[in-house]
């Protein structure tokens, strides 16, 4: 999308649509309007609590005069002392949302006040409000802006933060868009084919490796899992090696292209949404072409694991064993346990290249749902400092996580009777055992895993989201690349 700034006076700005953020509680209007018509509407709207100002809520003025701007847009920011970037992305969604059901040539939001991350995070919520689940629909129900506006007396950094807001933004739909797609139309070998596309236009190295190299290269739990399938598994090596000498950063993605479960087949209410469970992939790759049209001065290896979970004739059995990358055994208990059965394999495979973090994003558990809710991934590690740094990106972009313990007793149900380990646990803590699985995968990398089933997909529509697939962790592994870098440009 065009996205420009424009320095003009409020009140002077030509668009079809002039959007106004306000504060909740705010009454009195933005400084601009301040003696305008406009500005008395607004207040007279503010004060007799009309417009509320809560994150998500908007309202159209139709013929406003005084002004140059055909119609205008309020929008609500949330309460003042907590706006930051979370916020500011939410409410940039909502304004997007509201607009873009129609086609429309120019489209003008001021800027509120506050630092650069929420001008940034406001931008990259209008890019991805433009874009809606509806990518099957026979009228497009959603539609780009010709051009976006952000009207502001620019401050230093600015241009460079709206840039980067644009890039990120874009990014983020990818990762939805991929997530959207019917599974069937983005089987393990298209992914990877769509992956070398967006890795060729965005400056990625990019390597595919086919089912005979994924064998040649022992690769069990992958090849395992995509027995039950008609569709080949795929294995791609995204690189990004800007860095010089400094540590390479591994980011690896559960791709699961669609997950019935195996054998151990999912109720159909609970297979319904897993096409969605190739979103830690989607967004790797994302991520990836993010920073290289960035150009962040870093090294990054991204590792796609990519394969179909069926019930074919030559899907996993309870009871078989799989010998995987790092030649451990594993009892396979549970075949829609299979998250772990291909990260084991992708993990080992990037620890061997002596990462000097490696960070995996899994739609892995429904237990890390039932633990944290829908918003929240779990965040685990044995690595306190590379924890703190992604807990810290989070805070700065508004994307949750919550850290989860590691100790070593959540290990005990691994505990197999003909192999290293078995797939599956007990009942309890779901989550926690599938990251000590894990864990037994990634040597001494410093290592941090991300569950991401619950934030990955939003279940309904709602002013500020939509529903599907919601491109998560985009926003904070870019701003903690750029952090890692110190080229933060917000
Ligand atoms: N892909 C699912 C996890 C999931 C659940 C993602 C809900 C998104 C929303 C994963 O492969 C899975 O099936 N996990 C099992 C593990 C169990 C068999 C130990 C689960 O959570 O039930
Ligand atoms: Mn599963
Ligand atoms: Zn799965």
């Amino acid at each position: 999308m065009n996205v420009q700034l424009l320095r003009t006076p409020p009140v002077e700005v030509a668009a079809d649509w002039l959007a106004i953020g306000v504060f909740e509680g705010q009454t009195t209007s933005p400084p601009s309007f301040r003696g305008t018509s406009l500005g008395d509407l607004i207040e007279e709207l503010l004060t007799s609590k009309e417009l509320a100002g809560d994150v998500g809520s908007t309202l159209p003025l139709y013929g406003v005069a005084g002004i140059k701007a055909t119609s205008v847009i309020l929008f609500g920011l949330g309460s003042k002392e907590k706006f930051g970037a979370g916020a500011a992305f939410s409410a940039g969604t909502a304004v997007s949302k509201k607009l873009a059901t129609k086609q429309r040539a120019t489209v003008a939001v001021l800027l509120p006040e506050g630092p650069l991350a929420t001008a940034s995070a406001l931008t990259e919520g209008l890019v991805v409000g433009t874009v809606g689940p509806g990518m099957r629909k026979s009228d497009p129900s959603r539609y780009a802006f010709d051009t976006l506006f952000i009207v502001t007396d620019p401050t230093e950094g600015l241009v460079d933060a709206l840039s980067r807001a644009v890039i990120v933004g874009e990014s983020i739909n990818l990762a939805r868009d991929l997530v959207n797609t019917p599974p069937s139309e983005k089987s393990p070998t298209i992914l990877a084919a769509k992956a070398r596309e967006v890795a060729i236009a965005s400056g990625l190295g990019v390597e595919i490796w086919d089912a005979d190299r994924i064998d040649k290269e022992r690769f069990g739990g992958l090849l395992g899992v995509s027995k039950g399938s008609d569709e080949p598994p795929a294995f791609v090596v995204l690189e990004y090696l800007h860095g010089g000498e400094s540590p390479t950063l591994a980011l690896v993605g559960k791709g699961v292209t669609f997950d019935s479960g195996g054998l151990s087949l999912k109720p159909s209410a609970s297979m319904e949404d897993m096409k969605c469970d190739m979103t830690g992939a989607a967004v790797v790759l994302s991520t990836l072409s993010a920073i290289a049209r960035l150009k962040l001065p870093i090294n990054v290896r991204g590792y796609l694991a990519l394969t179909e979970n069926m019930t074919g004739g030559k899907a996993l059995k309870l009871g078989d064993v799989l010998t995987m990358r790092n030649g451990k055994t594993v009892e396979v208990l549970n075949t829609d346990a299979e998250g772990r059965l291909i990260l084991a394999d992708a993990l080992s495979y990037a620890a061997e290249s002596r990462p000097g973090a490696m960070i995996d994003l899994a739609t892995l558990t429904g237990a890390c749902v039932v633990g944290l809710g829908l918003r929240v991934a779990g965040l685990f590690s044995s690595n306190d400092p590379l924890a703190q740094k992604v807990l810290d990106a989070c805070v700065a972009t508004g994307e949750r996580a919550w850290r989860m313990p590691m100790d070593e007793d959540y290990k005990e149900g691994l505990k197999s009777t003909v192999a290293d380990l078995k797939n599956v646990g007990g009942k309890w803590g779901g989550a926690i055992t599938a990251a000590k699985f894990l864990e037994e995968f990634v040597g001494e990398t410093p290592w941090v895993h991300l569950d991401i089933a619950g934030p990955s997909w939003a279940d309904s529509d709602s002013p500020t989201r939509d529903a599907g697939g919601t491109g998560c962790f985009v926003r904070t592994l870019t701003y903690l690349i750029e952090v890692m870098t110190s080229h933060t440009t917000i």
